[in-house]
């Protein structure tokens, strides 16, 4: 059992904090957003992330959970300081690590000796020397301090499951007793350990990332392709994915990526390639691809209007940028419904967790309560995000309730021949 403090209760960091208050350890969890503290206090967990609540609920009434405002509450008893702030895209396309650098000032004069700070944000190659040259020169007596990283694979919807039972766990550290303390902290999760040097765990997360979303962007530029060949993406997918070396995840042809990693982690690895002297213009080139699938749905939307979209009643289903989760977060189903009505068009959108944030984000949005609100006298309904609920409908119901039933699947959601067979017209994306 160990002490720890988590600097961040966002996606990554409350779910760190319950899931490490679950493996046995005595957590503190901080944040500067008082109204988050006070509501986490309460067991009230204001994100959509599944078994995590009860989680949450597990670490309170355990006493091994507890929450406090602000990094220097924290950090005074932890063996271990998680920083799990946002590292968001910077001016220059880099990672900001302003929030990282501010914590690390802050708690600099309050670490114990032996306590180890654990990079868990997504940060470049090079910021965990950066956090230990910022914790020396805010009186950390340093040589009795260790910094780690230890990124964070945890994808939202199934965050707790991924934290507990990850694909691995990569932890990067110059002395090795730092890495091996850090990688204890894992003991009893069943997943491989990679002890390795602090850059290139780094790396690893940025690699991962980048992989992934080369993928996307692979799979909706073979997708623009059949468009133009007449094949189906879907069944081109499904004839690679059983290729062992290919594999079936990442192959959804669809609007683009996005969220609150890609996006921001794509910029930042380009950044970090550019300052190191090297042309990453395969990765430059999924980012591209990438920006003109969200326009390429836009395009699509607007042929299906009639070929403007200035005055069309426009419905939207989804507005995350995936489904299972409540983020908004360079969702291109945003982006999509911002070029809408930028156009003219009238849109009408339908989340069934965002809608309330949805209004806030988007001005000028129509959100509404219910899936068919959403398309009533609507002349193109489209498929924003690939919530489940949304296949389930009733299509009679939905094709009564258009003024024109036309579909823009941007997810390869519906079912083609249903529709087509009950009046609708149909696009899908790549096939
Ligand atoms: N969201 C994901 O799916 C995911 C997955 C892996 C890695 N990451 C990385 O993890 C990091 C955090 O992401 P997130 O999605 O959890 O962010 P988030 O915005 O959900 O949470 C960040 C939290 O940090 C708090 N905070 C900001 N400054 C602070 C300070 N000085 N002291 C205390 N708290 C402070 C904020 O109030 C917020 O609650 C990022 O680097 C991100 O790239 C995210």
């Amino acid at each position: 059992m160990s002490r720890v403090a988590v600097v961040g209760t966002g996606y990554v960091g409350l779910t760190t904090a319950a899931c490490l208050a679950r493996l046995g350890h005595v957590v503190c969890g901080a944040d500067v957003d008082e109204e988050k503290v006070v509501a986490l206090a309460r067991g009230e967990v204001s994100i959509l992330e599944d078994e995590l609540p009860e989680l949450v609920a597990e670490g309170l009434a355990s006493g091994r959970l507890g929450f406090v405002v602000g990094a220097a509450e924290a950090v005074p008893d932890a063996e271990f300081v998680f920083l799990c702030v946002p590292t968001p895209q910077g001016d220059d396309g880099g990672a900001d690590l302003s929030h990282v650098a501010a914590v690390a000032r802050e708690i600099a004069p309050l670490l114990a000796p032996g306590t180890v700070v654990v990079n868990k944000s997504t940060m470049p190659v090079g910021s965990t020397r950066l956090v230990e040259r910022i914790l020396a020169e805010n009186g950390a007596s340093i040589d009795e301090i260790g910094v780690a990283s230890n990124p964070e694979f945890l994808r939202e919807g199934t965050a707790v499951r991924d934290f507990l039972q990850p694909s691995r766990v990569v932890v990067g550290a110059d002395v090795p007793s730092v890495a091996v303390r850090v990688s204890e902290l894992y003991r009893g999760v069943q997943a491989p350990v990679l002890v390795t040097d602090p850059a290139s765990a780094e790396m690893i997360k940025y690699a991962s990332n980048a992989f992934l979303a080369t993928k996307i962007s692979f799979i909706n530029a073979i997708a623009n392709l059949c468009e133009s060949l007449d094949a189906d993406v879907r069944e081109v997918a499904l004839g690679m994915g059983y290729d062992p070396r290919i594999g079936f995840d990442f192959l959804y042809a669809g609007p683009g990526y996005g969220g609150s990693c890609f996006p921001k982690d794509t910029a930042a690895l380009l950044h970090t390639a550019r300052e190191a002297g090297y042309d990453f213009d395969l990765l430059d080139g999924v980012v591209t691809v990438n920006a003109r699938q969200h326009e390429r749905m836009v395009q699509k939307i607007r042929r299906a209007a009639g070929g403007d979209l200035s005055g069309v009643p426009v419905g939207a289903w989804g507005l995350t940028f995936k489904a299972n989760t409540d983020d908004l977060r360079d969702s291109p189903a945003v982006t999509i419904v911002r070029r809408l009505l930028e156009e003219g068009a009238a849109v009408r959108a339908y989340d069934p967790v965002a809608g309330p944030a949805a209004v806030e984000a988007v001005p000028g949005l129509d959100v509404v309560e219910d899936p068919y609100a959403a398309c009533a006298g609507a002349r193109v309904l489209t498929v924003l995000t690939e919530w489940d609920e949304l296949r389930w409908l009733d299509f009679d119901r939905v094709r009564d309730a258009m003024a024109s039933p036309t579909v823009v699947d941007c997810r390869n959601l519906l079912d083609p021949a249903g529709l087509r067979r009950r009046g609708f017209r149909y696009e899908g994306v790549g096939r």
